[in-house]
This record gives C-alpha cells, sequence and structure tokens, in this order.
C-alpha cells in the first residue's frame, strides 16, 4: 500500500512522541523539562538505572546516549512493538484519529485472494494435525517421538502429517473448494498428461510455514524413509510463498528478540525446533535454499548482529563463505553478523541432544566475528613464505574488502585485515605462529582487555593512540567538569571504540551542571574502571589532571587531545583509501601519499605543550615521545609491507 503524499508528515504533526514513549518508559522529572518538551528517561532499549534516554518533543526525535538508539515515533513503535513501518503507522493513525487511505481496487483484490488461498492453507494445517493422530499416522508419531518430540511440542510447531494417496485434495475438494485454488496455493500439482491433481505431500511429516503476521504460506515435508527420493521436500513459489523472502518460524522469533534473546540463523527446520525448544526462542532458518540478501535484510531489522550458526561440515563452512560474499556489500553501521561453527559432523539439532542447551550457549558466546571468517578462509593451511604469495593473500583479502560498499565499514576491515596480517608475518614480535591450524579467536584492536599498563604503551598500534587520546580527554573532563558544555558537540561526536569509553562519555553528557562526575561515571562504569583509565601514565601526568579545576589548563589539554585525535582518525580513512587504491597505482604515488599524511599526523602529534610533557618519565620509566614514536614507526613499517612486490 501506498500513502499519499503528506500523510506522514500529518501523521508526525499530530502525534506526540512524549505520548508514544511515555507508554513505555518512566520519566525522570527532576531532570526533564516538560514545558520545553524536553523529557529524559531510562532507556527503554537497553538496561540502566540512570536516564540517559532523551526525548525531544518538538523535534519529534529521540536519542539515547547510553545505546545511541535513536529515531522518531514510527520506529519507536516499530522497536517496541516489533511490529513493521505499515504496521507502525496504522497503530499511530489510529491514536491521532486518522484514517488510513483506502487501498486502491485492484491492491484489494489481490488482498482478497491472498486471503482467500491463506484460508485454504489454514484447513491444510488442520487437516494435516488431525491426520497425525490417525491410525494411518502410527509411524509418523514414533519418528517424532524417536526425535524427542512430544504431543506439546507437535502442538507448538504444529506437527502434522500428509498421508499416502490424495487424501488432502478428496478433503479440501469435499468442502467445496475449487481445485484450481488449491493448486494455486502449492498443495496440489495437476500432471501434464492431463489426469486428476495430486497432492504434492504424501507420507511426510508437514512443518507450516507461516509469514511474519502469522499467515501460513507454504510447507516443509520430511519423509521417513531414509531411501525417500528428496528428504525435505519445500512447497512451491505462490502468490502467498516467496522462498527467498521468507523465513521458517519469523513471527515467533521476532517477538523474542524483542525480548531480547540472540537472533540465531541456523539451516533447516529441526534444527529451529531444537533450537526454540532449547530456550534460544529467536532461531529461524531459511526455506530449502541458501540465505539471500532478501533475508539478510530481514535479518538486520529483527537484529544487528545475527548468529549464523552452521552445520559442522564442509558444506556448512561453504554456506559461511556464501553468506559473508552476500553480506559484505550489504554492510551498515552497526549491522553485522556472527557465526557459529558446530562441531565435526554436527548440526544445532545434533549437539543439544548429545551435549544439552549449555554447550550451545557455550558456542554462541564464542561466535566469531565476520571478519575472523573471511581472514580464515584465505589463510587456513596456507603457508606465506614468499612475497608472490604474500601478495597474493593482500589481493584476495582486497578484492573481498572493496565489495564493502559503506567506506567507513570498509576502512574498518582494511585496518581489522591489516591487524591480523601484521600478526601472522610478525610471529616473533607477538608470539603468534602465522598460517594453518585452528581459527584463532580475533581480539578486536581497540579493546585491550584488562591490559596492564606496560603493554598498553607497548602496543604499537594506532588504536591504542586513540584510546590514550580518549582517556585523557574523559580524565580532563571528569576532573574539570566545567568544560563539558563547551566541548559538548566534539564530545558527542567522539565514536569510542572501547564500551566503558563509550559509557563514561554518556554519563559525562548527562551531567547536570555543577554535578559530581567522579561519582556518576563510577556509578555508570564502576569504581575500578574509573581508577584503572586514572592509572594511564598518559592521563596522570596530563597537567590537566594533576591541577583538577584550572580551566585554562584543561582546555588546552582538550584543543590538543581532540586535534590528535582527529588526526589519527583522519590518518586512518586516508592509509584505507590509498591502500585500495595500491593494485591500481604506481609504487612511489602510493609511497608519497602516504608519507605526506603521516607527516601531517606527525606535526599534530607533536605540539608545544607535548614537546614540554615529552621530557617527563612516565611511571613505568618509558618516555612518553619515544613511544608515540614507535608507534609511529610501526606504522610506517606496515605501510611499507602492504606495498605490492613487482
Ligand atoms: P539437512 O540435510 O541438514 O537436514 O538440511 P536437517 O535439518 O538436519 O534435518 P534432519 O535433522 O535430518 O531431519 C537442512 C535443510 O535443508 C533443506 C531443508 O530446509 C532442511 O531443513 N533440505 C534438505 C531440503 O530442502 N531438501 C532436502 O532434501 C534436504
Ligand atoms: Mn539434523
Amino acid at each position: 500500500m501506498s500513502l499519499p503524499p503528506g500523510f506522514l508528515d500529518e501523521l508526525r504533526s499530530r502525534t506526540s512522541l512524549s505520548q508514544v514513549v511515555g507508554r513505555k518508559v518512566i520519566w525522570d522529572n527532576r531532570k526533564s523539562n516538560q514545558g520545553k518538551g524536553d523529557m529524559w528517561a531510562p532507556c527503554p532499549f537497553h538496561q540502566e538505572k540512570t536516564a540517559s534516554f532523551h526525548v525531544d518533543d518538538r523535534k519529534g526525535f529521540y536519542y539515547c546516549f547510553g545505546c545511541h538508539a535513536k529515531g522518531d515515533a514510527i520506529s519507536f513503535v516499530c522497536e517496541t512493538e516489533n511490529v513493521d513501518f505499515m504496521e507502525a503507522v496504522e497503530i499511530l493513525a489510529r491514536e491521532a484519529g486518522m484514517t488510513m487511505p483506502a487501498r486502491d481496487p485492484q491492491a484489494a483484490q489481490k488482498a482478497d485472494r491472498r486471503g482467500e488461498l491463506a484460508g485454504i492453507m489454514e484447513q491444510a494445517v488442520n487437516f494435516f494435525r488431525l491426520s497425525l493422530a490417525q491410525q494411518a499416522a502410527a509411524g509418523a508419531r514414533d519418528y517424532l517421538a524417536r526425535r524427542g518430540l512430544d504431543g506439546a511440542a507437535q502442538d507448538r510447531f504444529e506437527l502434522g502429517y500428509a498421508p499416502e494417496g490424495n487424501a488432502l485434495f478428496a478433503h479440501l475438494t469435499g468442502k467445496g473448494i475449487d481445485p484450481q485454488k488449491i493448486i494455486d496455493a502449492g498443495l496440489a500439482a495437476r500432471p501434464d498428461d492431463g489426469r486428476a491433481p495430486y497432492d504434492r505431500f504424501r507420507g511426510r511429516i508437514t512443518f507450516p510455514i507461516r509469514d511474519p503476521r502469522g499467515r501460513c504460506i507454504s510447507f516443509g515435508g520430511r519423509a521417513m524413509d531414509p531411501n525417500a527420493r528428496a528428504k525435505y521436500l519445500n512447497g512451491p513459489e505462490t502468490e502467498l510463498f516467496d522462498k527467498g523472502r521468507n523465513l521458517y518460524w519469523h513471527g515467533p522469533a521476532r517477538e523474542a528478540a524483542g525480548k531480547g534473546q540472540p537472533l540465531i540463523v541456523a539451516e533447516g527446520y529441526m534444527d529451529v525446533i531444537a533450537l526454540v525448544q532449547a530456550g534460544f526462542g529467536a532461531t529461524v532458518a531459511p526455506l530449502g535454499t541458501a540465505v539471500t540478501e532478501d533475508q539478510l535484510r530481514l535479518l538486520w531489522r529483527i537484529a544487528d548482529e545475527p548468529v549464523i550458526a552452521l552445520d559442522g561440515d564442509k558444506a556448512g563452512l561453504r554456506a559461511a563463505h556464501r553468506v559473508i560474499d552476500l553480506a559484505l556489500p550489504m554492510l551498515e553501521a552497526g549491522k553485522s553478523l556472527r557465526f557459529v561453527i558446530l562441531p565435526e559432523g554436527q548440526d544445532p539439532d545434533d549437539l543439544i541432544r548429545a551435549s544439552g542447551a549449555g554447550a550451545m550457549q557455550k558456542l554462541l558466546d564464542q561466535a566469531l566475528p565476520m571478519v575472523q571468517l573471511l581472514w580464515s578462509r584465505e589463510t587456513e593451511g596456507q603457508v606465506f613464505d614468499s612475497p608472490e604469495r604474500r601478495a597474493a593473500l593482500d589481493k584476495a583479502l582486497r578484492d573481498k574488502i572493496l565489495t564493502i560498499r559503506d567506506p567507513s565499514i570498509r576502512s574498518h576491515y582494511g585496518q581489522a585485515i591489516k591487524d591480523m596480517r601484521w600478526h601472522l608475518f610478525n610471529p616473533r614480535r607477538t608470539g603468534f605462529q602465522g598460517g594453518g591450524g585452528q581459527a584463532r579467536r580475533w581480539q578486536a584492536p581497540g579493546t585491550p582487555q584488562a591490559s596492564t599498563k606496560s603493554s598498553l604503551l607497548a602496543a604499537s598500534d594506532d588504536r591504542v593512540q586513540e584510546h590514550l587520546r580518549e582517556a585523557v580527554i574523559l580524565a580532563a573532563l571528569i576532573c574539570t567538569p566545567d568544560l563539558i558544555e563547551e566541548v559538548g558537540h566534539q564530545l558527542e561526536r567522539m565514536e569510542c571504540r572501547d564500551p566503558d569509553h563509550d559509557a563514561m562519555r554518556a554519563a559525562l553528557l548527562e551531567l547536570h551542571a555543577g554535578g559530581d562526575a567522579r561519582a556518576v561515571v563510577a556509578d555508570r562504569v564502576g569504581a575500578e574502571a574509573l581508577e584503572n583509565l586514572m592509572r594511564i601514565p598518559h592521563v596522570t601526568i596530563c597537567p590537566a589532571v594533576r591541577r583538577p579545576g584550572d580551566v585554562e589548563q584543561a582546555r588546552l589539554t582538550l584543543a590538543e587531545a581532540f586535534g590528535k585525535l582527529a588526526a589519527l582518525r583522519g590518518l586512518d580513512a586516508e592509509i584505507a583509501e590509498a591502500e585500495e587504491e595500491l593494485s591500481g597505482m604506481a609504487d612511489e604515488a602510493v609511497t608519497w601519499r602516504l608519507r605526506e599524511a603521516a607527516e601531517a599526523r606527525n606535526r599534530a602529534l607533536r605540539s608545544q605543550q607535548e614537546d614540554k610533557a615529552t621530557y617527563e618519565k612516565g611511571p613505568n620509566g618509558l618516555l612518553i615521545d619515544r613511544d608515540e614514536r614507535s608507534a609511529f614507526d610501526a606504522l610506517l613499517n606496515k605501510i611499507t609491507y602492504t606495498k605490492p612486490r613487482r
């Protein structure tokens, strides 16, 4: 259905966002200013005690400073009620007293026809379910019992049995249903030779496939005879059923995901059933085909990071690689995939039966990010002992990364791959052994976990530099919160990779004038995280921290740190871009460009104030400037490394 021009504008202007949101949250009355339409509450999209969720009633937008959820009334209804755009519009229009535009007659006719076919499907669901209780289905009931599906499970998934012969066709025509419509619904087929139509599903266990609104659109049918021609048979494409645009268990999974369950994508019907029964309610499966682009889009509407759980065999891994190739060009900020590869020869159903739900949970907790799988696909079991081989690896990875359309994600992938390549080719420095063997878990470079101070300083990496700048900024503001308002817009735009930093940043942005910054930050991230921040050598020697409350000093520190951060991140993008062009450009040109960019950064990193600080020794005895130099040298090394040899 299409909406007339201006309909949405009117709906938005007639809708009070604070009223819509007010049904789901409890306002923080101290922080809110109703007169100005400036409302604050604990965020409905993530767990928190403080009020980081902001509604601007006049503009009709919300934003959470904690989890970055944002949108308008329509998206709020979509997210909280788990409905699609049109459904949300309908809900809001009803509340605002607006009549939804009438559907055009052709569309209405089509909808009627689909409704009619869906009605026939529903009768088939009932017929199959009743058949499962009949004498002739004793074998089917035994089979289900052997697979651990009791009566309750059979009801929950509406499992049924399609009898031998043409029982369904006879049943439906007996009720006066037009044979052609039974065929159009995909339940029967007419042979070419003009004989009578026959049932598509015969002697099989049936699984109804429903669309997210709950209408039955097709069936899957499993043969019980191990020698059957096809183990699973799915309904044909019909006016109701488009295999590539639907998912098994879509509706219930969407609801469970809305309640916070991780969205899992399994390979087949029985895997979904086993996972749902084991408590993983937000599980779906594609319908007898490989995952399609449309299905990925559906998945990302439900969750930001669906987990693809594939069978532990060659086919499963191949399927995972196909999903990666499909997903790379489609990646957008915040949307990604993770992968669980099951133990050799097992699917989720097998694993849960053999080792229980806990074993599955454990695998989910260790799900691999997509970049890791991409990396292991290109490197697993290979030896890179010659420049030619390394160049071939570089090219293969670069070609993959180039398919990512989103420039920012492309540059992050470039960086992550660069980091992994660094480890692979410099095993002595890092203790890594390169190449083959098991896919190892990859630690995001931006989040050094509980690292000691010295290792944080010793790690020669851009990300560490960024991390330190963020730390200085946060610490300076904690010590001199009067400046928060002044740098608020820069603080808002500072994207922290470290979740602790991000939480501190959000806490500072919310601080009331005169509030206790230390207390608020400690409350958000815990006293220990705050202490860790204040103990970082770069932070302890920073003048703004040594002289808390000295506004002038803090202002200088902040200006410099923000400047350096911008320089670092700007260079990041520059390197990524230059690397992308490596394959097509002359070496000198690339080298020149990188050197220019690097020098610009060098200048930004060495300002007067830092030069003074340089002469101070950090608590671990290292000269701070030397550290920055080695980070920089390492960077240049990497750059030289990525040059293709000719
Ligand atoms: P699998 O062969 O992995 O089956 O197919 P399964 O899910 O483990 O099923 P059980 O445990 O043996 O009963 C995975 C999915 O591939 C499709 C089905 O959607 C199935 O769920 N498939 C498989 C077919 O469409 N046709 C087939 O012949 C086999
Ligand atoms: Mn199975």
